[in-house]
């Protein structure tokens, strides 16, 4: 038999190939997937993977399919969790492990294995995916399992099965990097009190060292989509690069927090999401012109329990699709386009446009109008504040 490891190649990968053969007697698959996170070396990756005991590599570049497929729908929705964060790693884990079901498929394998602890929100996430879309499929968390509780143990392990250690620097911080973000956890990060150190941060400047210019960006959107980045159209993944790539430059998206995992821990994580930011400010400030406002309270509504099962690994739940059906539709109209300008760490709205705008100069602007007549604004509050009026008649006994 055979089982797909979602592999990085770091340490902790490595020794799961070893593990997983002599704990469990298969064949080992490897499978790495690129969602932006800046996998260095791919070819040295597969004798890596080898070296480990592997017998096959597979690498599957999602990075479009992630954006278009993930982050986009979210973006769509607004789902934010707990105030703050952009659920970065929560979309990144849906759309690896399905990619890892259709590796096991591709190769005949029965089983799929990931490095995650059992104390994150992270193994739920595959898991779920794993069960939604191959039931049949055996899981197996080594972090759950093994007793290997550290670095050392780990390295220690490694020799014993004549593995080579991996050469990468092991970071004080637990990191998880992909097009959309990048975590920071750990280390410091663990007294919520701590002020992260700047140097820290690799997506983003520090905004005191962002450049004293402010510089302006023009976001287009197309059904609630973003599309084109001051005019100029491009793919789902480049337009999120280019916009991380302005944000950082201006310090843009760091998120600082205090969250709870869905295995009832709190955590504290500190998030870079440049391009993120930016285009969550785009696409609130076009609804704007384009839903009215009760249509924004629904939306803003159930985009928290959007954002609830996005985190809790919920991605392929019918509650979720079905959601994001609602998220469509209502958006069909959300089109156009919107300026900001970034300085410093702040995103400031300049401008909105849309050929669907609900806002209409000609009734709501202070010079008069036609359609807007001031004298039913009377008749208009009476009724709307009776209930008020009557209130106070009782209190008052009149
Ligand atoms: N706390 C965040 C989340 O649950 C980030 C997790 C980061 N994962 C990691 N393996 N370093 O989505
Ligand atoms: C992990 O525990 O594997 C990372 C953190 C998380 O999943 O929340």
């Amino acid at each position: 038999n055979k089982v797909v490891l979602a592999y990085s190649g770091g340490l902790d990968t490595s020794v799961i190939v070893p593990w997983l053969r002599e704990n469990y007697g298969c064949e080992v698959v490897c499978f790495t997937a690129d969602v932006g996170q800046g996998i260095k070396e791919l070819e040295g990756l597969e004798q890596k993977a080898k070296a480990s005991g592997a017998c096959q590599l597979v690498v599957k570049d999602l990075k479009e399919e992630f954006v278009k497929d993930y982050i986009f729908p979210c973006l769509r929705a607004g789902a934010i969790y707990e105030r703050k964060y952009l659920l970065g790693t929560s979309m990144a884990r849906p759309v690896i492990a399905k990619a890892m079901v259709d590796v096991a498929k591709e190769v005949g394998a029965d089983a799929v294995s990931h490095g995650c602890t059992g104390k994150g929100n992270d193994q739920v996430r595959f898991e779920l995916t794993f069960f939604a879309l191959n039931p049949k499929l055996n899981v197996v968390a080594p972090w759950r399992e093994w007793d290997i509780t550290g670095r050392e143990d780990a390295i220690e392990y490694a020799k014993k099965h004549n593995i080579p250690v991996p050469v990468t620097k092991k970071s004080i911080y637990s990191r998880d990097r992909n097009l959309w973000h990048l975590s920071h956890e750990g280390d410091i990060l663990e007294d919520p009190a701590n002020e992260p150190k700047k140097d820290m941060y690799m997506m983003s400047v520090d905004p005191e060292d962002a450049p004293d210019q402010a510089e302006y960006v023009e976001i287009g959107l197309e059904s609630g989509l973003p599309v084109s980045v001051n005019g100029k159209r491009l793919s789902p993944a480049s337009l999120l690069a280019e916009l991380n790539e302005i944000g950082g430059k201006h310090g843009i998206g760091r998120i600082d927090m205090v969250e709870n995992r869905l295995v009832g821990m709190k955590s504290r994580g500190v998030y870079e999401t440049p391009g993120g930011t930016i285009l969550f400010a785009a696409a609130r400030e076009l609804e704007s012109l384009t839903l009215d406002r009760e249509t924004i309270q629904v939306k803003d509504s159930l985009a928290l329990k959007y954002a609830e099962l996005v985190y809790a690994g919920r991605w392929f739940d019918p509650l979720r699709e079905s959601m994001d059906s609602f998220m469509q539709k209502i958006t069909e109209t959300t089109t156009g386009s919107v300026t900001l300008k970034l300085y410093k760490g702040s995103v400031i709205v300049t401008s909105r446009m849309s050929p669907f705008s609900l806002y209409r100069e000609d009734i709501s602007s202070f010079e008069s109008g036609q359609i807007y007549d001031q004298a039913d604004a009377a008749g208009f509050i009476r009724l709307y504040g009776l209930p008020m009026k009557v209130r106070a008649m009782l209190e008052q006994g009149i």
